[in-house]
């Protein structure tokens, strides 16, 4: 999950696997309507924190055919171990967007730098977008998607109020990593403080019902079970215990258990050289 065990927020892996892809899909999209995207065919692309699907490079190439090049980016170079997708379009690099040195290859040449589903784990955003303008040529762009607030992050702060969950719980948590403050104004103006242009932020809301409250309880279990030390006795009382928090505080949506988060789509453009007419 985005949050806890880090993919998108929802919780059985298949989910992930699908809510990976549809954001991408999603960005992508978005790309054609806020950037224009019409004709990839002059341009150098880069998918930054690709994973192991490649879902932008993938959805990129399905919908633009003619893309010039595509390169993936990961730091974590076991996302590399077992590539799925072979085109010649398509090259690979392990390269960290906060440690600017790793990617100096690449520096002031690339048309567009995307990143879906990624950004909302990295504290230091500010240095993955200062980050994302250095590799850009003048005029390129960048689009980015990532979580500003989901009901699975609410549901583990409401877990971990409970001691219970507390005392079995393993890894770290930060209750402010979505904090209200933080949305497309906030990032909007961080952008244009980068010297990005025509900076545009646009939130949207999802809501993802669930029609089974049994297939619920399971998929939340899949997501929250690998960070809490939970004794084998106890699962059925766990599972049972931690979906009705979800359902009595988090999210129902007409009566289903339902999966909810606010994305943010934003764009930016780097300016072009200026050319003085004498
Ligand atoms: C949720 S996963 C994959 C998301 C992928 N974009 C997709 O749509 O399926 C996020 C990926 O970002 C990578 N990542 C995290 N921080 C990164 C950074 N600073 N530079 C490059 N990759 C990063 C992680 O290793 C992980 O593979």
């Amino acid at each position: 999950m985005a949050e806890s065990s880090g993919t998108s927020g929802n919780p059985s892996s298949k989910e992930n696997e699908e809510l990976n892809y549809h954001y991408a899909t999603l960005l992508v999209k978005e790309c054609t309507v806020e950037l224009g995207w019409r004709d990839l065919s002059k341009d150098f692309v880069m998918d930054v924190g690709c994973g192991p699907d490649f879902n932008c490079c993938n959805v990129i190439l399905k919908e633009f055919p003619d893309v010039k090049y595509l390169v993936a980016i990961d730091k974590n170079e076991s996302v590399f171990d077992d590539i799925k997708i072979k085109n010649n379009k398509i090259g690979w690099f392990v390269g960290d967007m906060l440690k600017r040195e790793t990617l100096s290859h690449f520096e002031g040449k690339i048309g567009k730098v995307i990143s879906a589903n990624t950004i909302h784990r990295i504290p230091n955003k500010k240095l993955f977008f200062e980050n994302s303008h250095h590799m850009l040529k003048p005029g390129g762009e960048v689009a980015f998607l990532f979580i500003v607030d989901s009901c699975y992050h609410n549901f583990m702060v409401a877990l971990l109020k409970v001691e219970k969950f507390k005392s079995m719980y393993k890894g770290p948590f930060n209750p402010n990593m979505y904090s209200e403050g933080r949305r497309s104004q906030y990032y909007k103006q961080m952008l244009e403080e980068i010297g990005f242009r025509n900076v545009v932020a646009k939130e949207i809301e999802k809501k993802y019902p669930h029609p089974s409250d049994e297939e619920w309880k399971d998929s939340l279990y899949e997501g929250y079970k690998n960070v809490f030390d939970i004794p084998p006795e106890r699962v059925d009382e766990i599972k049972e215990e931690a979906f009705q928090i979800y359902v009595s505080r988090i999210e129902r949506y007409e009566g289903s258990p339902c999966y909810s988060v606010l994305l943010l789509c934003l764009f930016g453009l780097k300016k072009k050289v200026e050319t003085t007419v004498l």
